[in-house]
């Protein structure tokens, strides 16, 4: 069935694809796009006003780094008029105190910062920028002493799971009082790189034991969101809680995609904002319907009674490992594919742990 179409809850505006760090498991498409192709500030304005029309009460100013905008205060300014709760995802390592207390001048309700790692070697690796932890620490001090409230997010995976505990304590040490503990996707970026990426089941146990004797331990401190990893499951997750269901997204020169990974599905027309209004482009495009509900679902999804749970799972994870967005997520058992995991993670265990960086460049070139 195709669900009655509520507006979506959140926003997720990316203001840019520039980035200082190069992260192996960047969620930025293949192809970015370029600065001159992007939004204005009093575009991007016009599309919060409209965001707020239709429904949306958090906006989520994202990149690449948001900070790359040497508008971004002006852009911060036109979320605050438009009466949407905005929340800026940064790395953290390029704004200074007057940049942030321009930034909460503006309007600014919300940080969450992102690390690579609980210690500088192996955040500074994996991010590829020397120094940047220190900068992000620092960064994070700054947050708190503005008294702006302070989501700390740590993408994991095989190289920096085993630290889970110290990286607990690190949120808490910056005065966080949310973690996100997200594992990496595998697809895009993060997809060439999976081999060195994806953990073992052991280190899942050993982080799941973690989680689960943190959370009580810190109840009222700390909140501690866990997004379990995909490849150890035996049933998908609800991606992005069902196709455009609850967030949008908007890339920097203004293409609206149900979740930010779709710009790399093949036959599908995006609609821009700079020629459409939000509102159609959520309930009436056919981009943000071919996969609503349930009618598009082929066997075994169809008949099973997990469909409006998890809406079968991901569909760019299922492009990724198959060649076709409308194919039951592999990570159903239930999938024909399913043994395309197994495989997966036989190769993982064999892996040096090499890894290509993103380069912000076409060519990627260093190696990890
Ligand atoms: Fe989800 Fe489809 Fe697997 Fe059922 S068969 S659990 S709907 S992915
Ligand atoms: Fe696109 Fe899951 S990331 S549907």
């Amino acid at each position: 069935m195709t669900p009655a179409v509520n507006p979506p809850l959140g926003l997720l505006a990316e203001l840019t694809h520039r980035c200082p760090l190069r992260c192996p498991y960047c969620s930025n498409p293949l192809e970015l796009e370029q600065a001159a192709q992007e939004l204005s500030a009093a575009e991007w304005g016009r599309v919060f006003q409209e965001a707020a029309e239709l429904g949306v009460l958090q906006l989520h100013l994202s990149g690449g780094e948001p900070a790359a905008r040497r508008d971004l205060e002006a852009i911060a300014a036109q979320a605050s008029a438009a009466g949407l709760y905005s929340n800026l995802i940064t790395s953290g390592v390029s704004i200074d105190a007057r940049r942030l207390a321009a930034l909460v001048e503006a309007g600014l309700d919300h940080v969450q910062l992102s690390i690579q790692a609980a210690d500088a070697a192996t955040a500074d690796r994996i991010g590829g920028m020397p120094g940047g932890h220190g900068r992000k620490l620092a960064f994070a001090r700054m947050v708190r002493e503005a008294g702006l409230p302070l989501t700390v997010n740590a993408v994991l995976h095989r190289q920096n799971l085993d630290s889970l505990p110290a990286i607990i304590d690190l949120a808490l040490d910056l005065g966080a009082t949310r973690l996100e503990l997200a594992h990496v996707q595998y697809h895009g970026w993060a997809y060439q790189n999976r081999a060195a990426l994806l953990p073992s089941r052991a280190q899942l146990e050993a982080a799941t034991a973690t989680i689960a004797a943190a959370r009580p331990a810190l109840r009222g401190r700390l909140v501690i969101d866990d997004v379990a990893p995909d490849y150890h499951a035996q049933r998908p997750k609800a991606c992005m809680g069902g196709w455009g269901s609850t967030v949008m997204v908007v890339t920097p020169s203004g293409q609206a995609l149900p979740c930010h990974a779709a710009a790399g599905l093949p036959g599908f027309t995006f609609p821009n904002v700079r020629s459409n209004p939000l509102r159609a482009i959520w309930r009436d495009s056919e981009a943000f319907n071919r996969f609503r509900g349930t009618a598009w679902m082929p066997e075994p999804c169809r008949g099973c009674d997990r469909r409006e749970e998890d809406w079968g799972g991901c569909r760019c994870q299922a492009f990724a490992l198959t060649g076709d967005a409308t194919a039951t997520d592999p990570v159903c058992a239930l999938s024909p594919h399913h043994a395309l995991l197994n495989a997966a993670l036989e190769e993982a265990a064999t892996s040096d742990g090499s890894f290509q960086y993103r380069e912000m460049r076409r060519q990627p070139a260093s190696v990890g």
